[in-house]
Order: C-alpha cells, then sequence, then structure tokens
C-alpha cells in the first residue's frame, strides 16, 4: 500500500477520573477532536516522522517499536500527523496518535488487527512512554461513543445513550494541566488520609454506576446533579482550581442541568450538559467568566481508516 490515514478521536471524562486510577470504574466520551495519522512509502531508507500537535514524538517512536516486535518490521515510511486542534485542551493527543498510529501501521503492512488488540497494544505504548494512566484516553480513541471503563479494559462497555434531547458545553480553563504531576498529588493524599480518600473513592464509584443508568435512561436532571455530586468529590480531592471553579459556577447558574471538571483537573476543561435550548446562555456565562468555549461533538466514532 502507498499511503493511508487513519484518525483517531480525543476525550473528556463524564465521570469518574481519578477513582479509574484506583481501579473504580468511569465513563468517557469520545470527542470530535480528532488526530489523523498518514503513513506512505519513503525512498530514504529511513522512517521519518513529522509530528508538531504531539508533545514528542515518544509515543509515535513506541507505537512503531511495538508494531515491529509484534507484526512487520516498520522501515522506509514517512509517518506523519495533522489535527485542527491544539494539544493543549486535554482532549488526549497522546493517546488519540498512538491509536491512529498503530492501526495505520496495520493498514499500512495489512495486518489483521481487532479492536481490542489495538486497544490492548496502545495501552502498552502509552504505559510504556508515560508510566501510569487508566487507559480510559486509549479506550475512547479505539472504541468511540460513550464506554463504561476500568483501568486496563478490565471493563470496557460501550452505552448506547441518545443525546440528542440535549447538549454538552466545554470550557477551556485557560490553563494546560500536567496530569501526572496532579495524579501523582492524588497518590500523595491517599497515603495521608487513607480513610478518608477511601471513602471519596467508593462514593465516586457509586455515583459513576448511578450515572451509567440515568444516561441510558435519558434522565437529564439526574445526570446532571450526579456532574454536581462528582466535582463535589474532586473538589475534596483539591484537584480542581478557583478558574474552574468559576467557569462552572457560570454555567450552572446560566442553567446547565450539571458541570464538572473533565480529566486531571489543575487547569484543562470544564463541561456542562444543558436543555439545547440553554446552551448558547450556558456558552455566553463560560465565555463570560473567561474560559474559552470548545465547540466539539462527542459521542463520536472511534478510530477510522479514512483512505
Ligand atoms: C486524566 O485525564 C484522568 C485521570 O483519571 C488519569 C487517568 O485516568 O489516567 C486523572
Amino acid at each position: 500500500m502507498k499511503k493511508v490515514s487513519v484518525s483517531a478521536p480525543g476525550k473528556l471524562m463524564l465521570y469518574g477520573e481519578h477513582a479509574v486510577v484506583y481501579n473504580y470504574p468511569s465513563i468517557v466520551t469520545a470527542v470530535g477532536s480528532r488526530l489523523t495519522a498518514i503513513i506512505e512509502a519513503n525512498n530514504s531508507n529511513e522512517i521519518v516522522i513529522d509530528a508538531p500537535q504531539v508533545k514528542d514524538t515518544r509515543f509515535v517512536d513506541a507505537a512503531i517499536k511495538v508494531f515491529s516486535n509484534q507484526f512487520s518490521v516498520v522501515s522506509n515510511v514517512k509517518i506523519s500527523t495533522q489535527s485542527p486542534f491544539s494539544g493543549k485542551f486535554g482532549f488526549g493527543s497522546s493517546s488519540a496518535v498512538t491509536v491512529a498510529v498503530l492501526a495505520a501501521l496495520a493498514a499500512f503492512y495489512k495486518t489483521e488487527i481487532s479492536q481490542r488488540e489495538l486497544f490492548d497494544l496502545s495501552y502498552r505504548v502509552v504505559m510504556d512512554v508515560q508510566g501510569t494512566g487508566s487507559g480510559f484516553d486509549v479506550a475512547a480513541a479505539a472504541y468511540g461513543g460513550t464506554l463504561y471503563y476500568q483501568k486496563g479494559g478490565v471493563k470496557l462497555e460501550p452505552l448506547t445513550v441518545d443525546y440528542s434531547d440535549i447538549s454538552l458545553v466545554v470550557g477551556y480553563s485557560g490553563v494546560k494541566s500536567n496530569t501526572v504531576e496532579i495524579v501523582n498529588e492524588v497518590a500523595r493524599k491517599k497515603e495521608l488520609y487513607p480513610e478518608k480518600f477511601d471513602k471519596i473513592m467508593k462514593a465516586i464509584a457509586g455515583l459513576v454506576d448511578n450515572a451509567k443508568e440515568h444516561l441510558l435512561s435519558k434522565e437529564w436532571d439526574r445526570v446532571g446533579k450526579l456532574m454536581d455530586f462528582n466535582q463535589e468529590f474532586l473538589r475534596d480531592l483539591g484537584v480542581s482550581t478557583e478558574k474552574l471553579e468559576s467557569l462552572i459556577s457560570a454555567a450552572k447558574k446560566s442553567g446547565a442541568l450539571g458541570a464538572k471538571l473533565s480529566g486531571a483537573g489543575g487547569g484543562d476543561c470544564m463541561i456542562a450538559i444543558c436543555e439545547k435550548s440553554k446552551k448558547e446562555a450556558v456558552a455566553a456565562a463560560i465565555t463570560a467568566a473567561g474560559g474559552e468555549v470548545l465547540d466539539v461533538a462527542w459521542n463520536v466514532e472511534g478510530v477510522s481508516i479514512e483512505i
């Protein structure tokens, strides 16, 4: 094959961040901030990587290594990436690039690879490079849609949610957060306050299971309320910020059914769920509070071969 192009979506955590690191369930959705990997033959006798969207090429290098060990030796190719979204928003560009590159290599070398195998190999790459992470972002990139997810893919259950009645508004706080640092800070809290920590984790796990039921039955008031509860526990864990709090409170005052930070916290994005008729008011309130509203689709398709 001369050229393949494969895209993978980003992610937003709807419920259960941090608790998912400790093997509790979470609910994640794939978002339309897609990252595309293009592989083409290159005669220069080397592998050329052109990936300006990702922080560094370690994920691409590790994906090539894993693919070469498992399937065919990668050589004489150019691998480039494209994405209209900046990596700064915290949509999971490292996981998306890993999944997209592995799927593109499989297509380029005509290698059959199941969705589960793609997830497992990509998760291995992310763990090799990053050393930590639940893999929820890898799952979103590989499977798409909305997933009930437990670390390492122990549970990886697609949820068929009909979101046609509601909107999800995403606000960027203007601050890029460092996930690994925040996950480590949370781990220190676990050491210091093991009992309180355990209570918070169990409470988050309980609300994730409730949210799963309410999402499936489209009980949006409850879906919103559970986002608020989740946010309270994230605040207790110390991962929210003043800026995130002000965006969340602006969204709620303007009619959102619920709102919370999404991801590690310390910056990145918040999400608010609202009736469709309130979308503009909620977005305007987030903007007025100093957030940058990002117009992204959610519950989108997972990795897909484009050419
Ligand atoms: C970060 O986006 C979400 C965390 O739960 C870390 C992870 O799941 O890998 C904090």
